[in-house]
């Protein structure tokens, strides 16, 4: 069967990358969670003490990142490698969430960052989700969705997931960094979060996973 790209852009823990694994597993396709990139690269900056206002610094530093995703058999996904070092854990943390909108709106950072992704459409049969996914990584591609979800209801999943893995998170932050997020995401010079023209729009903030998913698969038959 003919195999497409795909691309999930939108606002913070609308649910992309739960519908992009879903539909990759499904369509026996890559999955690429693209934040996951921005993501480690902040971290790198942080570790680096990296002075992310210099541009000789950045262009430095990104010649030292290595980025790889690997396969995890047991947890069935795919990790995030910076220089050899699954830093899949430490990259969802809040000290990334706080300052990655902030390194990921640097043109340099998304210029190393795009062509990588770029690379991993050559062969097609990819869910990539992110910020700028249909817009500038893969701009014709076959099947493009916007995802958006209500505030309240995003801010409420994001808590859930994060408070998980740490009791001392609250919610007062957790919606003040998705709001300051978006803002910058959709602000920003370079590449901001746009809805891509031929993009299809799905509000899931009354959908179940399944709904969305059988949803999405319709979508998907209709652009093969
Ligand atoms: O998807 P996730 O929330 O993990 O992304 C983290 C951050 O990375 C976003 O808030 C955004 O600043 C940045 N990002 C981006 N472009 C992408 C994916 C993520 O700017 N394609």
């Amino acid at each position: 069967m003919k195999k497409i790209i795909i691309t999930i852009d939108g606002y913070s823990s609308c649910g992309k990358s739960t519908l992009a694994r879903q539909l990759a597993e499904q369509l026996n396709y890559l999955y690429i969670d693209s934040g996951a990139m921005y993501r480690a690269i902040t971290l790198y900056f942080i570790q680096q003490r990296v002075d992310w206002a210099d541009q000789v610094q950045v262009k430095n530093a990104l010649a030292s990142i290595h980025l790889e995703f690997v396969y995890n058999q047991i947890s069935g996904r795919n990790e995030m490698f910076l220089n050899e070092e699954n830093v899949e854990q430490l990259i969802r943390e809040m000290l990334v969430a706080e300052k990655v909108s902030e390194v990921a709106a640097i043109r340099e950072v998304r210029e190393f960052a795009v062509a990588q992704q770029q690379k991993m459409g050559v062969q097609k049969g990819i869910v990539m989700d992110g910020r700028d996914i249909g817009t500038v990584v893969f701009p014709h591609a076959e099947l493009k969705i916007f995802m958006t979800a209500d505030p309240a209801v995003r801010v409420e999943r994001r808590f859930k997931e994060l408070y998980e893995k740490n009791k001392n998170v609250t919610l007062h932050e957790v919606k003040e960094n998705l709001e300051l997020r978006d803002y910058i995401d959709a602000n920003r010079e370079v590449s901001p979060l746009r809805k891509a023209e031929d993009a299809i729009i799905l509000d899931n903030s009354q959908l179940s996973m399944d709904e969305q998913l059988e949803l999405v698969k319709q979508w998907v038959e209709d652009a093969i």
